[in-house]
């Protein structure tokens, strides 16, 4: 992030942008844009159709409930908004749950909508882009095109459980997931069990 010819860094802007696709999970998308809030940085949210299912299938969660837990909210086709461009400044970008296809688009350049090109423009200014890709099993494409991802920079970050903070509810074992992708843009989440060794 330095941004002037004397390596200083300028009014670093405290905003991400949060995309939420149709794989299983939309509570992580919920728990990024909650950790978000509570941590005083603006969230750039951009919802894919599916995930709309998704949230309506695994939450008790209200697309309008979604929603206003953003700063700003994208509509998915406007491919003019501010997180369309590079000059646009932000921390960088975390699609939370990350689908297959959102990945294969994402991987491939083509950025038929806001959330895959807000990615790609990520990319592109060598922002982290944090992907937490969920499916299992992956076949060899799957894994062919995270490494291929991987290459360019992004962070893939499955969201799995880490069973060590012994997570008492699915919240906790999410807001965990969350927390440590978190970590990824240098933000520290209260919720995060950090490890304190053997003791
Ligand atoms: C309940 C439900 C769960 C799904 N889970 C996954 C999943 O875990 N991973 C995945 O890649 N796709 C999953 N899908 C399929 C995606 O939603 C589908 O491929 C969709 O086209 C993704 O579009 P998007 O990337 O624009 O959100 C699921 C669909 C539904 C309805």
């Amino acid at each position: 992030m330095v941004d002037d010819v004397n390596g200083a860094i300028r009014n670093p802007p405290a905003r991400i942008v949060v995309g939420i696709s149709g794989a299983s999970g939309a509570i992580y998308g919920a728990r990024t844009l909650d950790a978000l809030n509570d941590l005083g940085i603006e969230s750039h949210l951009v919802v894919t159709k599916a995930a709309l299912l998704t949230l309506s299938q695994e939450t008790d969660l209200t697309p309008d409930a979604l929603t206003a837990k953003a700063s700003v909210v994208h509509r998915l086709g406007d491919v003019g908004a501010t997180i369309a461009s590079g000059s646009f400044r932000t921390l960088g970008m975390i699609v939370a749950p990350c689908s297959v296809r959102t990945m294969s688009e994402i991987a491939t350049g083509v950025t038929s909508t806001l959330l895959t090109r807000a990615a790609d423009v990520t990319l592109k200014e060598r922002r982290p882009l944090v992907l937490m890709v969920r499916e299992t099993p992956f076949h060899l494409g799957h894994l062919r095109t995270l490494t291929a991802l991987a290459e360019m920079g992004a962070v893939i970050a499955p969201p799995l459980p880490a069973l060590y903070a012994r997570p008492a509810s699915i919240q906790e074992m999410v807001d965990q997931s969350v927390g440590r992708a978190l970590d990824l843009f240098g933000l520290d989440w209260d919720a995060v069990q950090r490890w304190k060794g053997l003791s």
